[in-house]
């Protein structure tokens, strides 16, 4: 083993994820050349406060301060990118491309933003744009995609891939909790950023279910044509009356295609089956359920975030390209051949919906609403009107059959204009997996 060739890494961005990059570097750099055959060590770290390279432990002389330092240093290998956001991040890994490294990233907004872009220079360059840590966190998801699975056609992919969403609608079915509350305990845990948007409106998952689509279907969807809905409009009544119905209610990515070959790729709260292993998964975990016409169904589970199931998956990606080092591997792009590429609009989806009214409680306010939804040929499959109600209204509460999205929301839109429904309708979409 002494005459393991070295593959010389360059860290950027020394945040929880880069600390941990930082640490399991060294803790499982044994492991790391036993099962590759090459040393893996990291060379040179940027940071923008030295002192915090300090708290983490590493060495003044590995330490600088800019970003181009490490992406344009001939003495390293393969570089990290680990700094977020979508300006510098941009520039460090075009430039280390260019520089002849390859390059590992975690970053979802980056990739779903300008990943085309990024696998070309990745291309022209023959260097590895490799990506474990941008999905799931600690599960293995790309690579399942990418080899795993490679020999199937994905007929879809449902995620829960944020894992401060999973855990505010955990708290708020297990604990009885608003939104507004179950948010103030997921800051108080560390979960949700101060800045909670990228979180809770949905933002983060739809950079993620970009990244699978461009892996599942070859082609970038620009996360601002990607529908997205977040929870802030979540309210615990339904995920009691979801929980009567059979259901649990999960911020799910959905990407899916079908006979006539163009793609959905949406990010909505969704009602699933009590029974689906998706829906016992609890907390901050991840899981993402892909069906392949070969192999069928498969579930990944595990960590979605947090340093050290983010760097396993970093190492993963330095393991790929250690395990051939000094040799290389032809480096692959994501989103080059376009398998699909029409992406469906909202309007031509096809889902069962949770439908929950306020309506007047006197005799013929079902029937009125059922005979709209009977005039968009939209079928009702359950109604539930509590006993208990306090007041002269009462929530009423229908799933529906399968129906056109666009058809759904004409037929909501002439619901909430019956003057015994009282305030604006709520509905959700409803997956059964079928
Ligand atoms: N904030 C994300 C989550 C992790 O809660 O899952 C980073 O993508």
């Amino acid at each position: 083993m002494n005459n393991s060739p070295t593959l010389r890494v360059g860290l950027a961005g020394l945040g929880t994820v880069g600390a941990s990059v930082w640490r399991r570097l060294a803790s499982q750099a044994d492991l790391l050349q036993q099962r590759t055959g090459t040393i893996v060590r990291a060379m040179q770290v940027a940071v923008r406060r030295p002192e915090r390279a300090r708290d983490v432990g590493v060495p003044d002389y590995l330490v600088v301060n800019d970003w181009r330092t490490v992406a344009t240093n001939p003495e390293l290998d393969v570089v990290v990118e680990l700094m977020g956001g979508t300006t510098d991040a941009y520039e460090f890994i075009s430039l280390a491309l260019q520089n002849g490294k390859h390059v590992i990233t975690a970053n979802k907004a980056l990739l779903a933003e300008r990943g085309a872009e990024l696998f070309q220079t990745s291309l022209k360059h023959q260097r590895h744009l490799l990506f474990e840590a941008s999905v799931g966190g600690g599960i293995p998801i790309i690579r399942a995609l990418r080899e795993g699975l490679a020999g199937n056609r994905i007929i879809s992919i449902h995620g829960i891939i944020n894992g401060t969403c999973n855990y505010i609608l955990t708290r708020m079915e297990e604990a009885d909790l608003e939104f507004a509350d179950a948010l103030a305990e997921a800051k108080r845990e560390g979960y949700a950023e101060a800045d909670d948007s990228l979180d809770v409106d949905g933002h983060d998952t739809a950079h993620k279910a970009a990244v699978l689509a461009a892996l599942a279907y070859g082609f970038w969807v620009h996360p601002q044509a990607l529908y997205t809905e977040g929870l802030r409009h979540v309210e615990k009544q339904d995920l009691l009356y979801a929980r009567k119905l059979g259901y649990r209610l999960k911020l799910l990515a959905i990407i899916r295609t079908d006979t006539d070959g163009a793609v959905e790729v949406r990010v909505h709260p969704t009602l699933i089956p009590q029974t689906n292993l998706l829906a016992s998964v609890r907390g901050v975990f991840n899981a993402v359920l892909v069906r392949g016409d070969v192999a069928g169904d498969t579930i990944s589970y595990g960590r979605g975030a947090g340093g050290d199931p983010t760097a396993s998956a970093v190492l993963s990606d330095l393991a790929q390209i250690a395990g051939h080092w000094p040799n290389e591997q032809k480096a692959r792009n994501v989103g080059h051949e376009a398998l699909h590429s029409r992406l469906k609009t909202m309007d031509e989806i096809m889902s069962r919906y949770y439908l929950r009214l306020t309506v007047e409680d006197r005799p013929g306010v079902l029937a009125d609403v059922a005979r709209v939804l009977a005039d968009h040929q939209i079928g009702i499959s359950s109604v539930i009107q509590p006993e208990t109600h306090v007041g002269e209204t009462t929530p009423l509460v229908i799933m529906v059959h399968d129906a056109v999205e666009a058809k759904f929301r004409s037929a909501v839109k002439k619901i909430a204009a019956i003057p015994a429904v009282k305030g604006p309708p709520v509905h959700l979409r409803v997956e059964d997996f079928e």
